[in-house]
């Protein structure tokens, strides 16, 4: 049976961690899905990995619609979001447009940066069919406004502003929520204020769901892994065993470690 967001709820509701990779063609999406990955996302995290280039920045949705459609054609019943990318979303009417090219390039929700002001876009594309992921702590997106990338939300008073941000989100609409790089005791306080599912990355062990850069998760960034990921692929031997190891360990609640987590 594909997979929902009905699906994913019911796995929060009843307390089994979600597994997402981002996927950004069809061999990986088919391989996703065979090894029991609940959902994919087309990041645009595609800029860095795929395209070679230092941000998410220059990436448009014209490069997102061609990873989808490549993702879709290798995992036709698979639960696919789609990013949208730099500035497609700042007007609300903007948002509707290039939303639609990514649902219609088969994407099953589409995922955007930001807190409060993006409520007005969130409750705008639900109403008009586009199921939304928000994604709040370290925004890729805004790296120029935040100096670099750094964990986010370490002062009470941020935390306190970002739990409040994402029962907004909640409010307007949204039915997912990623979070990027935040205390793992703020992943969790967030996780349990929200009735919709947290997919944490660098998030600590506690949100509903993990999700990692395919690249990082296989070793591929040689020079740089972020603290917050893990090579699965390393005594695994072959990428099927890495990607189920990734399942498993996340399912069973060994991954995150505290080692892979901020205090
Ligand atoms: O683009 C991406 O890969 C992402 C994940 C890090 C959540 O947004
Ligand atoms: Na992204």
């Amino acid at each position: 049976m594909a997979t929902t967001i009905a699906t994913l709820q019911k796995m929060k509701a009843e307390g089994k961690k979600i597994t997402s990779l981002t996927a950004y063609d069809a061999s990986f999406a088919k391989l996703f899905i065979e090894c029991g990955i609940d959902f994919m996302l087309v990041g645009d995290s595609l800029g860095n990995v795929v395209q070679g280039r230092d941000s998410t920045i220059p990436v448009s949705v014209d490069d997102i619609c061609y990873h989808t459609e490549a993702v879709r054609r290798g995992a036709p019943a698979g639960f696919v979001v789609a990013d949208l990318p730099f500035m497609s979303y700042s007007q609300p009417e903007q948002a509707y447009q290039n939303a639609a090219r990514l649902m219609q390039a088969g994407a099953n929700m589409v995922k955007l940066e930001g807190g409060e002001w993006l409520e007005h876009t969130i409750q705008g594309l639900v109403t008009r069919g586009v199921p939304v992921c928000a994604h709040l702590g370290l925004l890729p997106q805004s790296v120029n406004v935040l100096g670099g990338y750094k964990v986010q939300a370490k002062e009470q008073a941020q935390a306190d502003a970002t739990l409040a941000q994402a029962q907004k989100l909640e409010q307007a609409g949204a039915q997912l929520l990623v979070l990027e790089c935040i205390p793992a005791s703020l992943g969790k306080r967030i996780s349990e204020a929200l009735s919709i599912p947290t997919i944490g990355i660098g998030a600590g062990a506690d949100t509903d769901g993990q999700i990692l850069v395919m690249h990082d998760m296989l070793g591929l960034n040689s020079d740089y892994l972020p603290k917050f990921t893990k090579d699965f692929l390393a005594g695994q031997g072959s990428l099927r065993n890495a990607i189920i190891a990734f399942r498993d360990e996340v399912q069973q609640g060994q991954f995150p470690a505290p080692e892979h987590s901020y205090r």
